[in-house]
């Protein structure tokens, strides 16, 4: 089996997230290429413990991303540290010769990931993406192979959301991703912008114009002594964008939803598409369910199918099986690895988010940050 030797920079939450993930590849069937985890860089001591103490062939625990790059035996690195990180080790692991998956939003700002193009412009060899597991769900694999051979007829309505809850409390403490500094002026649609625009950018919808609400509901949280500090991001967006199919070039009303404040929500990533000849529903509050309805005539009914363990990357999983957040990060990750071995996915929304796709998403949640300040609708304009 070929061998990934990777490096991770940032060792906190998604970080663990890959490397368990490298750890259960024994998971995964048919696979030609591996990951394996060589180096580990946090600017904390104490973030890297958990690796060094689980992975015993790690050879390098470093606060300095420089001197993981300089490694040999390192030939891809994810990076999943604070937004305003990303375009320097971006760049940086780029021009030290090593594929990326980097994180969302794949730079702060628009001005950021254009840095970060324009680096992997001069180094045309690089292989990079941008994590987004979420499609990897067996039922939103279902639709997007739905989508790629247009069963849904002329596009009625697409809404899509990615909503939780624990900002509603106020006495939730301040981190990275509450200040603009660290998180961005994207704020909420900074950390799930990506996951929401994931599937309507790679369908190829064209969006045309955005009318965006952005609502900030406490602007001051407990912080680091229990003291009052400034909270300065968006909580909550919602887009409402003219989209339109480049098939029939028929408009169609794209609701994008990215919230930390929705009661009731905990993690809930949702998708859901309205046809003339065909409507599909998937939200990871009920992960082992594909809901659909079709139309030809007569009677409307939703049907729901039990997806189980449908699998893009084929595991050792029994198909009776339901699927979880950990299986698809896994999948991401088979599909970040086949892609780089072979050039290839296994269909159209198999494949991991490019970085292409991310300027895309900037140019979207650019023209939110703008509609929101003039309380107007922002024309997109065709790159
Ligand atoms: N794909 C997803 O579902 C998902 C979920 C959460 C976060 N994210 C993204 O992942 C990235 C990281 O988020 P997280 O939740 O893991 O954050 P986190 O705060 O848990 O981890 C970030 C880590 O980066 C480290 N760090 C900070 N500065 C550093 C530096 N100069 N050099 C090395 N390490 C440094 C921190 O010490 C911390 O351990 C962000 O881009 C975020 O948007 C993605």
């Amino acid at each position: 089996m070929n061998v990934v030797r990777f490096g991770i920079i940032g060792c906190g939450l998604m970080g663990r997230e890959f490397a368990s993930a490298a750890a259960r590849w024994c998971a995964l069937q048919g696979m030609e290429v591996r990951p394996e985890i060589r180096a580990v860089c946090d600017s904390s001591p104490e973030a890297m413990r958990w690796f060094t103490e689980h992975f015993p062939g790690i050879a390098l625990a470093t606060a300095d991303y420089r001197q993981l790059l300089e490694r040999s035996d390192v030939d891809a690195v994810y990076v999943a540290v604070p937004h305003h990180l990303h375009q320097e080790i971006y760049g940086a692991a780029l021009r030290a010769g090593k594929d990326l998956m980097g994180e969302k939003p794949f730079g702060i700002d628009r001005a950021a990931n254009r840095a970060i193009q324009d680096v992997l412009r001069e180094n045309p060899g690089r292989f990079a993406r941008c994590s987004s597991e979420f499609p990897f769900f067996p039922a939103m694999q279902r639709i997007g192979r739905m989508i790629e051979s247009r069963q849904f007829g002329t596009i009625l309505e697409v809404n899509a959301g990615f909503r939780h809850s624990s900002d509603l409390d106020p006495g939730k403490p301040m981190n990275w991703k509450r200040t603009v500094a660290a998180n961005g002026a994207y704020g909420c649609m900074g950390d799930l912008g990506m996951h929401v625009l994931h599937v309507p950018i790679r369908a190829g919808w064209e969006v045309r114009n955005v009318r965006a609400i952005l609502t900030r509901l406490y602007d001051r949280r407990p912080g680091p002594e229990g003291r009052p500090v400034p909270c300065e991001t968006w909580d909550n967006a919602t887009l409402l964008c003219e989209a339109a199919d480049p098939q029939n070039q028929a408009p169609f009303p794209l609701t994008l939803k990215t919230q930390r404040i929705a009661p009731g929500e905990k993690n809930s990533w949702s998708f859901e598409i309205l046809g003339s000849h065909r409507s599909a529903r998937f939200s990871t509050r009920h992960p082992n369910t594909l809901r659909f309805l079709e139309y030809g005539g007569g009677e409307q009914a939703w049907q729901r199918i039990e997806m189980g363990s449908e699998l893009t990357f084929p595991s050792i999983t029994g198909k009776i099986f339901e699927t979880g957040f950990s299986d698809v990060i896994l999948q991401m990750w088979a599909s970040f690895l086949s892609e780089r071995f072979s050039g290839q996915v296994p269909g159209r929304f198999a494949g991991c988010v490019t970085p292409e796709e991310t300027a895309r998403q900037h140019q979207i949640l650019t023209a939110a940050l703008e509609s929101q300040d003039s309380a107007s609708v922002v024309t997109l304009r065709t790159e």
